[in-house]
């Protein structure tokens, strides 16, 4: 079944060319659509480090962004060679992943929302027993099935249809989608996610480009079109808005790089280097990507549908 929303696809809104960072009155708040408090879309130039950086081009909701199949080779290039910025954050991920994992031994059922050709599912599916990948993608599912051909796999939109998966995990993750996704899907994923969680259940997910970091300084510089940024304060309130705490954070990727496809200057260095940066607690607030791991919140009153949806009505 082909999950697509076409209520929340066409209330998508049309997001305007030359968006950037930087602070926001009160009114421009208000005339940015989906703006929540803290990721804003802005119209300015870069000021500050917080804050999320827009500068988008019109398009329809990220539902529709891997229905392509062209969309599977162009996803898994680079994805397992380690002398491209792809592939070695991939090998970075898997360190950090299993790192992240033993603060839950013996993990029973994962979930990989939004699991795209199933790269995060393969890995999981070597510890966990039993996994469940979800995807909207039907290309993108049939990729998953062959990386990962003991995963149950579920082709639809779980979070217009969450009856198409019920279970609870003991892990759930996402990776690189929800700096991706506009803010109404972001929202309806992390509370999908949140109420899949098992009494111990953790959540894993990824952020891809903070404004932080060497790489996030230099695109706010230039103003490259078509960027999402958000930082750790940021990801850790947006979780806290979907009744989540964020047990841990693991920043990497340090290092500037050139994501189009060239070859990193001496890959072999860069894999130490970045791998010993990584270890290092205190510059988790500088990594270009970083990790979240977190738990349900105990406080009932932040454990309900909290999304932005909801704080721009209120
Ligand atoms: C950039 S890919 C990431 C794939 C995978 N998580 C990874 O890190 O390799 C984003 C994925 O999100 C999927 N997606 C978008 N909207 C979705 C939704 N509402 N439910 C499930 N998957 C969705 C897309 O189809 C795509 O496969």
């Amino acid at each position: 079944m082909q999950g697509r929303d076409p209520a929340a696809a066409s209330s998508h809104h049309e997001r305007r060319k030359g968006e950037g960072m930087g602070r926001l009155s009160t009114k421009e708040s208000q005339a940015s659509a989906y703006a929540p408090s803290t990721f804003v879309t802005l119209t300015r130039i870069p000021v500050g480090a917080l804050g999320i950086m827009r500068t988008m081009r019109s398009c329809g909701s990220y539902r529709e962004s891997h229905l392509d199949p062209a969309k599977v080779a162009s996803y898994e290039r680079d994805l397992w060679d380690t002398r491209a910025a792809k592939g070695l954050e991939w090998m970075l991920e898997r360190r950090l992943i299993d790192e992240l994992l033993r603060d839950r031994p013996h993990p029973q059922r994962a979930i990989d929302f939004a699991c795209g050709t199933g790269r995060v599912l393969g890995f999981l599916a070597q510890r966990v027993p039993e996994v469940i990948g979800v995807d909207v993608s039907a290309p993108m599912i049939e990729a998953a099935r062959e990386h990962c051909p003991t995963a149950r796999l579920v082709l639809g939109d779980v979070t217009v249809n969450p009856e198409l998966l019920t279970e609870s995990a003991d892990v759930v993750t996402a990776f690189r989608f929800l700096l991706n996704a506009e803010p109404p899907l972001r929202a309806a994923a992390l509370d999908w996610m949140r109420d899949r969680l098992g009494p111990e259940g953790l959540l894993i997910v990824n952020f891809h480009l903070n404004p932080r970091s060497l790489r996030g300084r230099y695109l706010r510089l230039r103003r490259s079109p078509g960027v999402v940024m958000a930082g750790v304060g940021e990801a850790r309130a947006l979780l806290a808005r979907h009744g989540l705490t964020v047990r841990q954070v693991r920043g990497y990727s340090y290092l500037p790089y050139r994501r189009d496809g060239f070859r990193l200057v001496l890959p072999r260095v860069r894999r130490i280097v970045e791998g010993s940066l990584a270890r290092v607690d205190r510059l988790t607030e500088w990594g270009s990507c970083f990790l979240l791991l977190a738990e349900r919140s105990r406080d009932k009153a932040s454990n309900g549908p909290a999304g932005e949806g909801r704080e721009k009505r209120e």
